[in-house]
């Protein structure tokens, strides 16, 4: 049994210089911190992160609203250090085998059903602390203790396949790219270190392939690492990315994967996409227009995976889509439009929307909610992508938790940028430690997505 003595929190930096949340739990085994991660392209029916120069009561707290331009989260620190500390410190609650408890405490005394109150990023920093500290407990590495979470004790060890967002566009990128995320997956690699070692060789080809084509100045990076040249149009990015994989011989090898982020361009009232929202030249498109355009690049450049291909409630798009899609090999990931949440997970399912979910835990704002919402969304066949945010911290608290729930896949940005690397260098101390350790260990490659068979199989 080990219970908590003492919980606080403190306003740090994110990988973006903006504030956010680091929580401290301290034990009879000492101190166990966690720092919360936090989007841009952030999904309408995400859990609320708490930022002061929104908070109802931050004002009258004397907290100073116009502080980081508002994006202060004392807010959410005083309620760590208030509320949710005390309380748990009280409850007398065990960290080795109540972390589903501690999580529904925290909800409890939160109170709404988007955490709107004490804040996601209050509660998640406290859950992912809580769990490092349980780890120590049982004397076990983190992904240990998640994998009992999880219930996957019995299953093998899974390396995932890392998915490199190696050319950032969107709200990321200060070019008139639409799309946020073009991704190279190395399924064809052995291992989980051979995969990192084609994701960095791809990531430099790149960048002399980028100097090339538009010169040095377009080497300059986006919020996850890739790069942001000057470009419009997707198969220009796919083009870049085909030749960078070449001229490193690693065409076999390796996959693409395509997150456009689409909720970001889309007009509701009139049912339209806009791929020129950077630009000044608006170049809009039906859903119809838009979901041949992705036929177009799956049928000409080798993708596996496309993550929020429409918006957040466009679920008729979504649903004939994925029905379009039902013969070709593609993963269908929702993001926006699940936000983790089973509620929604549950909504697509019966839709038929999609095959996969994204899990990001700060979404849904607990470390137990969001496995849950994966176990749900393997329950119903589907593959889970596991991922980081575009404002990431040194955290890495995600590699083991993907690994814990063999989710086969994640995307953690590029292979560089320290925030990054923190969660493919804790991937590489895992695959070392369990191969030390004698254990199996299976790297996803081209499995990466079928933990869950695909529904549209
Ligand atoms: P975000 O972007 O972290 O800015 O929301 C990531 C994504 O859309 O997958
Ligand atoms: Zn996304």
């Amino acid at each position: 049994m080990t219970t908590i003595k003492k919980i606080t929190a403190q306003q740090r930096l994110d990988s973006r210089g903006n504030p956010t949340v680091q929580v401290q739990v301290e034990t009879k085994d000492g101190f166990f911190r966690a720092l919360v991660p936090s989007g841009a392209s952030t999904g309408a029916h995400e859990a609320v992160e708490l930022r002061d120069g929104k908070a109802r009561d931050a004002a009258t707290k004397g907290i100073d609203t116009k502080a980081y331009f508002g994006k202060g989260v004392m807010t959410a620190v005083g309620n760590v250090n208030e509320i949710l500390g005390p309380a748990l410190v009280k409850s007398g609650l065990d960290v080795t085998t109540q972390l589903k408890d501690i999580d529904k405490a925290m909800i409890d005394l939160d109170g709404t059903p988007n955490k709107a109150r004490l804040g996601a990023n209050a509660i998640l920093g406290v859950s992912m602390a809580c769990a490092r500290a349980g780890a120590a407990a049982r004397g076990v590495p983190l992904y240990e203790y998640l994998r009992r979470e999880c219930g996957t004790e019995s299953d093998p060890y899974v390396l995932p396949v890392p998915f490199f967002n190696v050319l950032n566009g969107g709200v990321h990128a200060g070019n008139t790219l639409a799309f946020q995320e073009f991704m190279l997956a190395p399924t064809g690699a052995s291992s989980f270190e051979e995969a990192i070692q084609i994701g960095s060789e791809a990531y430099h080809s790149l960048k002399n392939v980028i100097a090339k084509k538009h010169g040095m100045p377009a080497t300059s990076i986006g919020d996850e690492g890739g790069f942001a040249p000057p470009l419009t149009r997707p198969e220009e990015a796919f083009d870049l990315l085909t030749e960078a994989v070449k001229e490193i011989g690693g065409s076999d090898r390796v996959q693409f994967g395509l997150d456009p982020a689409s909720t970001e361009f889309f007009d509701a009232e009139k049912r339209e996409y806009d791929l020129g929202f950077k630009d000044k030249q608006p170049s809009k498109l039906s859903p119809d227009g838009l979901a041949q355009l992705y036929h177009h690049l799956a049928k000409n450049y080798p993708l596996a995976l496309l993550e929020d291909p429409f918006a957040e409630d466009d679920w008729a798009s979504w649903t004939a889509f994925t029905e379009s899609c039902r013969n070709i090999p593609l993963e269908i990931v929702g993001d926006d439009l699940l936000v983790t949440n089973v509620e929604r997970v549950r909504e697509a399912v019966s839709k038929k929307a999609c095959n996969s979910m994204l899990l990001k835990i700060n979404q849904i704002g607990s470390v137990t909610e969001a496995i849950a919402a994966a176990q749900l969304a393997f329950s119903n066949g589907w593959a889970v992508f596991a991922s980081h945010r575009s404002g990431e911290t040194t955290d890495d608290f995600l590699s083991d938790l993907t690994v814990a729930l063999n989710t086969g896949h994640l995307k953690a940005g590029a292979p560089a940028r320290g925030e990054r690397v923190a969660k493919y260098n804790r991937l590489l101390d895992i695959e070392a430690e369990l191969k030390a350790k004698g254990q199996r260990v299976v790297y996803a490659g081209a499995n990466f997505g079928r933990r869950g068979k695909a529904a549209n199989e």
